[in-house]
């Protein structure tokens, strides 16, 4: 029996981890299968008990139950703890490890697949959910100038800032607050583009060179990475590298093999 590996989610149907795991496991010749898991909302614990019974040896969770995910493990790496969610969950007979791949995962896409060093540059973070969170501490481990914080609920940003003060330069703006500023780095955390919306973003903050970087993905360009482009930007990227990126991450802590990513970064953008 090949080992078995699923995401869990609720929705998932549209996820594409089936096919980035699919290829990993190709490419490297691994011997494992990985399915998807449609858990009902008020059914993780459950559904999570099953596949473990089941002979399940690891899950990736996608929303909304990564909150969840990090309260199932019964142990955390410290960047799942950071974050205060949990993306992969590995069994390790009778333990569950709860580790959060996303973080990494953005970091080696800006940092390794578009080349783009981040210390000492100034880094514009928008959103304060579960998403932003994820990735705060990978982000001011590059040690940047400046990490700001701009969310709509302000208080989450000013909350976000206590919370991290500790580990780097982290500041919490108001959007109104953002005239007149400039970043090197401009990444949308927000679920915005998932509703074909545009965070309040003045003109303007971006500056010379900048990449502007979308989590989401979707067809074409989101109204965030449109509205860099209108800038002027031309450096844009969408969340499909992250998201390869991550699952490659997950992959590792599973199976301890790196995958190449840059296939199937390609695939996946030419059938969006
Ligand atoms: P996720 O886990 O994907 O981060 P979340 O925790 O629900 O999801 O957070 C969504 C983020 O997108 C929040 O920062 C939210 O702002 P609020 O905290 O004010 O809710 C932000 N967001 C969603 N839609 C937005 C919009 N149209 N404009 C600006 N921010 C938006």
């Amino acid at each position: 029996m090949p080992d078995h590996y699923a995401v869990i989610g609720n929705p998932v149907a549209h996820s594409k981890s089936p096919l980035i795991h699919a290829e990993f496991s190709r490419q490297t010749g691994q011997d494992m299968r990985y399915g998807t898991i449609l858990a009902p909302m008020e059914g993780f614990f459950l559904a999570v008990a099953d596949f473990w019974r089941h002979g399940g040896k690891g899950l990736n969770v996608t929303v909304p139950f990564k909150l969840e995910a990090f309260k199932i493990a019964t142990r955390l790496t410290g960047r799942a703890e950071a974050a205060q969610a949990v993306n992969t969950l590995v069994l390790e007979g009778e333990a569950i490890l709860g580790d959060n791949t996303d973080g990494a995962g953005l970091l080696q896409d800006i940092t390794v697949n578009l080349g783009v060093a981040l210390a000492g540059k100034r880094i514009l973070l928008i959103g304060a959910g579960g998403a932003a969170r994820g990735v705060i501490m990978p982000l001011l481990e590059r040690e940047p100038c400046i990490l700001a914080i701009a969310n709509r609920t302000q208080e989450k940003a000013y909350d976000l800032q206590r919370q991290f003060a500790g580990s780097g330069n982290i500041v919490a703006i108001d959007y109104t607050d953002l005239h007149g500023e400039q970043f090197d780095l401009v990444i949308n955390a927000t679920s915005a583009s998932l509703h074909g919306e545009l965070p309040p973003l003045p003109t303007g903050i971006f500056a010379g060179e900048s990449l502007a970087y979308d989590m989401m993905y979707g067809s074409g360009h989101t109204p965030f990475l449109q509205f860099a482009k209108m800038q002027g930007v031309a450096r844009l990227a969408d969340g499909v590298g992250m998201l390869v990126e991550q699952a490659a991450e997950s992959f590792f802590l599973w199976r301890g093999i790196r995958p190449r990513t840059h296939g199937i970064i390609e695939t996946l953008r030419s059938h969006a």
